[in-house]
């Protein structure tokens, strides 16, 4: 009944555990959720002024397909004073979210057959969308044992005739991990000789805790800036997830075909959206420092709360909100077999809702995201601990 495509690509495992997590709390559970991808920060007062006011004057009409020009200048402010780097109109493009970013990235680059690297753990959409485009993910696996880098040479090693592109997101999700300028370099030396594209995921680039270089842009735009793309978000850096804005970044002949895909798909982002966000870019960005520095917080408590158990292997995140635990060690100790039966049976007897390695090529680890309030990570991590310490007795007095 369905087109050949739906049987390459599976649903968001994220979104998943969202719709269970939300179903089990309509039936008024009191569900503790590590799940969401989602700041739980409100979207700054000054940004929802600007949608409000769109509203009032009536700016509520469609836009050109690729977003207003105020919006596309406020994007190139920003990335002029953020990176040092110079876009023009013609090289943004704002699609809803960085989801369709990609989306439209992968459908107007790839070709059937083509290879795409990637690094995992991986965000779920990323080789999904890969799949969708008739092309063909390549992983290349990273290692919590060195804090999930990702090394050039594997990356390199990974290239073949094939290859069209490397797909990079740092900060990364699920690990937090970012990736550094020089690697980035070494990669993009070796891509710009052969025409490989390189596609930065920045999605979570307002979400760096510590001052380390990540300035990808200019890596990228001084070695190979005709065969870059970024693709960007307010949902993350903003608390913006349900405006649904995002850009691209890109030369102008790529940015053009975008343009025209979405011309036929869903044309402009709510104008009322594009307001938001051109405010929230161009305002101060002092909310963004707020939200980073209580998400430093959580993640340091959160680290504190988990060494108690050093069953849980955690890798410090250097960015995004998750914290992703190797929990092998656990499964061993409690006889459960996976990381997937282990979210599924912390969920439906601890009431702790998260997401399983095995959703981003990694299983044997759990994702816990700590973009909730402090006392429900305490909740939470309780729970965990004390379901994990339960479990452990039960599995040696049946031994
Ligand atoms: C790594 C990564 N990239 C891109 C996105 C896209 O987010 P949005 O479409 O809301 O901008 C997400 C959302 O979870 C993400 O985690």
């Amino acid at each position: 009944m369905l087109a050949e495509r739906m049987t390459r690509v599976s649903a968001s495992p994220t979104m998943k555990v969202a719709a269970e997590a939300e179903k089990l709390k309509r039936q008024g559970i009191d569900v503790v959720d590590f799940g969401a991808g989602e700041p739980d920060f409100p979207t700054p007062q000054p940004a929802k002024d600007a949608g409000k006011a769109a509203i009032d004057q009536n700016f509520t009409k469609y836009t050109a397909v690729g977003g207003t020009a105020d919006l596309k200048q406020a994007i190139c402010a920003r990335y002029l004073a953020d990176y040092g780097v110079t876009f023009t109109e013609a090289e943004t493009l704002v699609t809803a979210g960085g989801k369709q970013a990609l989306y439209n990235i992968a459908m107007v680059l790839l070709n059937r057959g083509d290879e795409v690297i990637t690094h995992a753990p991986y965000w779920p959409t990323i080789p999904e969308q890969v799949k969708l485009a008739d092309a063909n993910p390549v992983i290349v696996h990273t290692k919590a044992e060195d804090g999930f880098k990702v090394h050039p040479e594997t990356i390199l090693d990974a290239i073949t005739p094939r290859t069209k592109a490397v797909i990079i997101n740092s900060p990364g999700n699920p690990t937090g991990a970012v990736i550094s300028e020089q690697d980035l370099a070494a990669i993009a030396d070796a891509c710009a000789k052969r025409g490989i594209w390189v596609i930065v995921d920045l999605c979570y680039e307002k979400l760096i805790y510590d001052d380390v270089p990540h300035n990808l842009v200019k890596v990228l735009t001084d070695r190979m800036r005709e065969r870059t793309l970024f693709a960007c978000s307010a949902s993350k850096a903003y608390s913006m997830t349900g405006w649904r804005c995002g850009w691209i970044l890109g030369p102008k002949e790529v940015v053009s075909a975008a343009n025209t895909l979405q011309g036929h798909s869903t044309s402009n982002v709510a104008s009322i959206s594009q307001r938001a966000a051109a405010q929230a870019l161009t305002g101060s960005q002092e909310p963004v420092t707020q939200m980073l520095n209580e998400y430093r917080g959580r993640r340091d408590q959160l680290m504190e709360w988990f060494s108690v158990d050093p069953r849980f292997e955690c890798v410090k995140p250097a960015g995004a909100f998750y914290l992703f635990p190797r929990i092998t060690k656990v499964l061993e100790s409690t006889g459960i077999s996976s990381s997937a039966e282990l979210s599924e049976v912390l969920l439906n007897e601890a009431r702790v809702a998260l997401t399983a390695g095995e959703g981003f090529d990694a299983p044997g680890f759990l994702r816990i995201s700590y973009a909730t309030s402090l006392d429900r990570l305490r909740e939470g991590t309780t729970r965990i601990l004390e379901f994990v310490k339960k479990r452990e007795r039960q599995g040696a007095a049946a031994r």
